[in-house]
């Protein structure tokens, strides 16, 4: 029996609920579909072997020597992740950051390792000083701040080491203008012109990094990165910084953080209509997992609307620690 007696049928042209009956017909009208192949999957790579030392403000992440970095990217393949982004944790550091630039160092001989094992696997690197520096800050410091020109020379130096070891694309992450160009003509001078640019372009001076820098070992020792990193409040300057990274030759441009950001997300794809990654960092990834962890929020709903939002306000490409994660789910969902 109805508990309430319907006096006069309603006719109503549209029932929008009439195409979420069910999963089929929800799956066929499904706009936005996730599938590992846009996922990149950050990894940190250091000395040593056989090191899986798992980074407390980050469950399930891991600092990871060469071979164990290996081993993660080939399972991540298997799951049908498309690529790894590196990130180096050096045996040494100094004010220059000169271990960004060693054909030895973690990231050149991963990049070298996995080029080998796995040859389909997209190797992307992250292309800073931060993680090299003994002050922890982007580049060379004149006067407590981040000279911009001669940290640009560096970390051409430092891409091209990238290219040298077999990288696919290199991904400054830095902040400087004119890096962008920079690195290119110089890959372009060696010879490395199918070797691709991913532009942080949009890098947010954001809090959500904290997590990650316990985990690359890259906090500044004193002051912030906000003389080169965006302001959070600003919007249409993450479009002019997006427009020059386009002009100088990035081949795909990426904003950062990826949730808090959704808008710049949006309106960087449909300005520039231009392949758009996004990164969902370690503090959105952390802040996930420990509201999960209290049983507050259920983590695999939760993943996957967090990552299904990030593909729906345009990103093309989503980089996650949730890569390997998020692929399992995917796959278990359509069987
Ligand atoms: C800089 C870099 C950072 C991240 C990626 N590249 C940290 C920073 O700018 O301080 C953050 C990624 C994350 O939080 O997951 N090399």
């Amino acid at each position: 029996m109805n508990p309430i007696q319907t006096q006069h049928a309603l006719t109503l042209t549209h029932r929008l609920r009439r195409l979420r009956r069910s999963p089929g017909i929800r799956a066929l009208v499904r706009e936005t579909r996730l599938s590992p192949e846009q996922f990149l999957y950050p990894l940190f790579v250091c000395p040593g072997e056989g090191v899986r030392r798992e980074v407390p403000s980050m469950p399930g992440v891991c600092q990871l020597s060469v071979d164990e970095a290996v081993r993660e990217t080939v399972a991540a393949r298997a799951e049908g992740v498309s690529g790894v982004l590196l990130f180096g944790l050096p045996a040494r550091k100094d004010e220059i950051g000169s271990a960004a630039w060693d054909a030895g160092a973690p990231v050149q001989a991963a990049v070298r390792a996995i080029k080998r094992e796995s040859p389909e696997t997209i190797v992307v690197t992250d292309v800073c000083l931060c993680e090299y520096t003994s002050h922890g800050h982007c580049g060379v410091l004149v006067d407590g701040d981040v000279a911009n020109d001669q940290t640009v020379e560096l970390l051409v130096r430092a891409a091209l080491s990238h290219a040298d070891a077999g990288a696919d694309i290199v991904a400054p992450s830095d902040m400087m203008d004119g890096r962008v160009g920079a690195i290119r003509s110089a890959l372009d001078g060696r010879g490395f012109e199918q070797v691709a640019v991913m532009s942080y372009a949009a890098k947010y001076c954001s809090g959500f990094y904290g997590p990650f820098r316990d985990a690359a070992d890259s906090a500044p020792k004193f002051g912030d990165r906000r003389t080169h990193q965006m302001d959070p409040a600003n919007a249409d300057e993450a479009l002019r910084e997006v427009e020059q990274d386009i002009a100088e030759g990035a081949d795909i441009v990426m904003v950062k953080p990826a949730m808090p950001y959704l808008d710049v997300i949006q309106r960087v794809k449909e300005t520039f209509g231009y392949p758009t990654a996004a990164y969902q960092v370690s503090g959105e990834y952390s802040m996930i997992k420990a509201a999960c962890a209290r049983g507050w929020l259920d983590e695999p709903r939760v993943m996957l609307e967090s990552l299904t939002a990030i593909a729906r306000a345009g990103a093309d490409i989503i980089i996650t620690y949730y890569a390997r994660e998020a692929a399992r789910a995917i796959a278990g969902a359509r069987r």
